[in-house]
């Protein structure tokens, strides 16, 4: 199980100043050193934490892979092309909202999808798509011609009542099966720290998981390098 470190936070903290730091780039740095196999940041419309210059920043100095969260905008082809990250995992997102809420509609979106991944794959880069655990939206996932799936952990990750946390769980580990059954490749994060992450590194089909803030919030704590340690002992057990 390899695990991505999101960054996106380290930035929320600097721009909560619009100061100089701290710096994304430092805290992927670390994350690289401390055995993070990717690094993953989300640009988003309205720049709230992570700015252009923090992904020219990253694809200058990393040295595992660059994976970049974003919205299937004009805008965003653009900027993709430029910096041409390893992945481009395509994201809903909506002004308001905290943090991403939902998996992509890929089912409502399938021309518009369809056509701007191939733009993607085109220029070399491999495309993901951030979806619920959801048969038909994976199934439409495959049609659409993406690479991999990201499978949103987020209700899994919420649920309150062990009941509704093992239906979800049990959801996310169908989910995986189908994708892997449909030559995908499979990854799954949101919403994972320390605590629920273990019944997912369970699900064999899933490679990779993309965790931010548990890792960010605890490494303000304890420092990136043991946070970052502590989470790849969790994913070898
Ligand atoms: N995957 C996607 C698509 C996300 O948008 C996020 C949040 O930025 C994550 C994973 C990581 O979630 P968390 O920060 O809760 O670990």
């Amino acid at each position: 199980m390899r695990l991505a470190v999101n960054i996106d936070h380290v930035a929320t903290l600097r721009q909560a100043r619009k100061a100089k730091e701290p710096e994304p780039v430092l805290a992927a740095l670390l994350a690289e050193q401390a055995g993070a196999q990717a690094i993953v940041c989300h640009l988003r419309g309205d720049r709230r934490h992570i700015q252009e210059r923090d992904l020219r920043l990253l694809r200058e100095t990393i040295k595992t892979r660059l994976i970049l969260e974003m919205a299937a905008t004009d805008e965003m082809l653009a900027v993709a092309k430029k910096v041409k990250p390893e992945v481009v995992s395509l994201v809903p997102e909506s002004p308001n909202e905290v943090t991403t809420q939902g998996g992509l509609d890929v089912i409502g979106h399938k021309k518009h999808l369809s056509e701007y991944i191939q733009k993607l794959k085109r220029v070399g880069i491999r495309v993901s798509i951030f979806v619920d655990p959801d048969e038909e939206q994976i199934a439409a996932c495959q049609e659409v011609g993406v690479d991999l799936v990201e499978i949103n952990t987020g209700k899994y990750a919420e649920a309150e009542k062990e009941q509704d946390r093992m239906k979800y769980l049990e959801e996310v580990k169908r989910a995986a099966e189908l994708a892997n059954s449909l030559g995908l490749e499979v990854h799954a994060g949101h919403g994972l720290d320390y605590h629920n992450v273990q019944p997912i590194v369970e699900i064999k089909e899933i490679s990779e998981l993309s965790i931010g803030f548990a890792i960010v919030a605890r490494a303000a704590i304890i420092g990136l390098p043991e946070a970052v340690q502590e989470m790849l002992k969790l994913l070898s057990e």
